[in-house]
């Protein structure tokens, strides 16, 4: 039974429902509706009834919690099943704690990655910056979208060259396709791929390889060998730091396997279940096109499913396992995706996002900061409170 109003007592089952006592008579009242006042003089009404004054938002906190409960149920059907759950173990992680660690032979503050966006459009420039400074606020890194405009002029240079933005000490990726890696080693012209980074400032070059959206696109380019050898050639040829990803389907297995055995920095798995650049292309070419090809943009693999080929392969491998690092990209909707792909995987890796970030690059910086400080803080809540299954 509750005790009296007036007397309070000291244990917390009596204190609470000298509370809830408290917050009646000020609903009784209708104390509560004037509770918005701007006029500071007035003081808040469970003040003014002596119920506290360390927690002046507590009564209106409450009816929140009255008013919200119905709309709160979480069905048991939509529980993320991938996570154990553990709130003992814990205090909450200040803001900002996560310990800065090693990637690609720079120092990151925390394992996000931008994955490539083309460049060369009136908004690149705006998304180039915007996330470049968000790299450099938030401590990770970048990769660029498809060079090739620059390879041969600098008009859009401007677009690209974000170095001073993102500052010296984070990741930079150049991006070429593999086509025009094979058109360069062919007509002996590859020595524009160092020159390229050189303008840029940027660390090394990520590969991407995309057959199926050049098939796709109107304008495609034909691959005339098979890419592993166009990036062997390319290894031989120049002593660059290589990336190697897809756009949107990922790799199958005996793809990770003949990459793995490279000696490359990372591969970004750019997996399906995101955008897909084949149906993207295909959404431009004509309707019979569509209606053709349109179940073969639908095949590829999911990142989790990549990181199951990854890490068999990694023990399968063994020394003969050359590559470094991951870049976990392609679908990936949340931190919670990125927490659950990283916990799981056995090589260093960050996780990457195109669609994720372009959604909030277009505009004003605070919006992308916005997005990108609850992303962190969100992975910063998932290390101290869940455990992957
Ligand atoms: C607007 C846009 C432009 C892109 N341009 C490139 C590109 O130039 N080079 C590249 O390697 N990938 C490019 N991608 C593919 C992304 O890097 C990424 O692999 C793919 O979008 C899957 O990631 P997501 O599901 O997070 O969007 C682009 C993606 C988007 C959304």
């Amino acid at each position: 039974m509750c005790l009296s109003f007036k007397n309070p007592s000291k244990t917390f089952a009596s204190q609470l429902c000298f509370l809830r006592r408290a917050e009646s008579l000020i609903f009784a009242l209708g104390l509560h509706t004037r509770m918005a006042s701007d006029d500071p003089t007035k003081l808040h009404p469970a003040v003014l009834i002596g119920l506290s004054d360390d927690d002046p938002t507590a009564v209106s906190r409450k009816q929140d919690h009255i008013e919200l409960a119905f709309k709160s149920r979480v069905e048991s059907a939509e529980l993320d099943g991938r996570f154990y759950y553990e709130p003992l173990l814990s205090p909450h992680p200040p803001p900002g704690s996560q310990p800065p660690f090693p990637f690609l032979g720079k120092e990151l503050r925390a394992p996000l990655w931008v994955s490539s966006m083309t460049g060369g459009t009136a908004l690149a420039n705006v998304i180039n910056h915007n996330l470049a400074r968000a790299c450099a606020e938030f401590g990770f890194g970048m990769g660029l979208g498809s060079c090739r405009q620059l390879l041969y002029g600098n008009e859009f240079l401007a677009d690209f060259d974000v170095r001073n933005t993102i500052g010296p000490d984070l990741p930079l990726y150049a991006n070429l396709g593999v086509a025009q890696i094979e058109q360069l080693l062919e007509k002996k012209e590859s020595g524009r791929i160092p020159e390229l980074l050189q303008k840029l400032r940027a660390d090394g070059l990520i590969v991407h390889v995309n057959p199926l959206q050049e098939a796709m696109q109107p304008e495609g380019d034909i691959f005339k060998r098979p890419p592993v050898e166009v990036i062997q050639e390319l290894l031989q040829t120049l002593d660059i730091k290589i990336i190697v990803k897809e756009v949107g389907q990922g790799f199958g297995p005996e793809s990770l396997r003949a990459l793995m055995q490279l000696p490359i920095e990372a591969i970004e798995f750019a997996a399906a279940g995101g955008t897909n650049f084949a149906k993207l292309e295909l959404l431009r070419s004509d309707p019979v096109k569509q209606l053709i090809f349109e179940k073969i943009a639908a095949v590829g693999h999911s990142a989790v499913e990549m990181l199951g080929f990854v890490n068999a392969l990694k023990t399968e491998l063994g020394d003969r396992c050359r590559v470094r690092h991951l870049i976990i990209s392609g679908g990936i909707r949340d931190f919670l995706d990125g927490y659950f792909l990283l916990s799981k995987s056995s090589l260093p890796a960050v996780y990457g996002q195109a669609s994720g970030f372009l959604k909030y690059a277009r505009g004003e910086y605070a919006d992308l900061r916005s997005f990108v400080e609850a992303q962190v803080r969100g992975l910063e809540l998932a290390q101290a409170f869940l455990r992957v299954k």
